[in-house]
């Protein structure tokens, strides 16, 4: 794994908007795998500044998402479909008819799952996948679980999610009880993983998946069996890191 340590979140922000456009500077049809959560907001705030200052062009980018809600309406302001396009794709040059995220409005959930992993592979995978982390080690959606998920999912999501994510909802109850997440095992394919992780809350989790055993009581441990993992992250979430 490469580590990048940097003070404080900004800096964060700024190394991992530079790490993405060096990917689409270096092959510009790139399929970047994005994430959503506070994490990213800062990494689209640079990849939005870039294109603005005609430094980076999406015109030849694909995206897909790592993770929907299930059952928001389209449109919904909490749907992840709607985050995407007010911190990214609304900025930037990415034609919108290649920005791809599970269809949480989907009745057969089983059906979504397959669409969306054979979309995947019939994009020839993802070339950087980007990554926060939950609380609990989630990473996607994929929650802490007695075995790794290998394709996109729909999962029930745990109660120390729900609470996480109920910030941008009324009330816990608003928040879905499901979402369709990329599997470990689509995750894992991707040929490079660009994790970000801020902030004191998050030390345990980051020393637990980098330092821990490997195990899907902790999802984003099995990261460290991928062969091209980069993590930035900030001196807080850094606190328990020792190796
Ligand atoms: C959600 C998303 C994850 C994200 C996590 C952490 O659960 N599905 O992809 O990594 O939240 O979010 P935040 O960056 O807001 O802490």
């Amino acid at each position: 794994m490469k580590l990048y340590r940097a003070s404080n979140y900004e800096a964060l922000s700024r190394i991992a908007a530079n790490l993405m456009a060096a990917q689409i500077t270096l092959k510009p049809d790139s399929v970047i795998g994005l994430a959503t959560g506070s994490t990213p907001i800062g990494l689209y705030d640079g990849l939005a500044a870039k294109y603005a200052a005609g430094d980076l062009d999406f015109s030849r980018v694909t995206t897909v998402n790592l993770d929907e809600y299930r059952g928001l309406p389209a449109g919904h302001e909490q749907s992840y479909s709607h985050f995407m396009h007010s911190h990214l794709f609304d900025r930037i040059n990415l034609p919108k008819d290649r920005c791809f995220l599970p269809d949480g409005t989907c009745a057969d959930a089983e059906a979504e799952c397959r669409r969306y992993e054979a979309l995947i592979e019939s994009l020839g995978g993802v070339d950087m996948q980007l990554l926060g982390i939950g609380h609990n080690g989630h990473i996607g959606f994929n929650e802490p679980a007695e075995a790794f998920a290998r394709d996109t999912n729909c999962v029930t999501l745990t109660r120390r999610t729900l609470e996480a994510n109920q910030r941008f909802f009324r009330s816990i109850d608003e928040v879905p009880k499901q979402a369709f997440t990329m599997g470990i095992g689509t995750i894992m394919k991707a040929r490079k993983i660009l994790m970000l992780i801020t902030g004191a809350d998050k030390a345990e989790a980051l020393a637990a998946a980098f330092c821990g055993p490997i195990t899907p009581a902790m999802p984003a441990s099995i990261l460290q069996l991928h062969p091209d993992v980069t993590l930035v992250a900030d001196e807080a979430a850094l606190a328990q890191y020792h190796v």
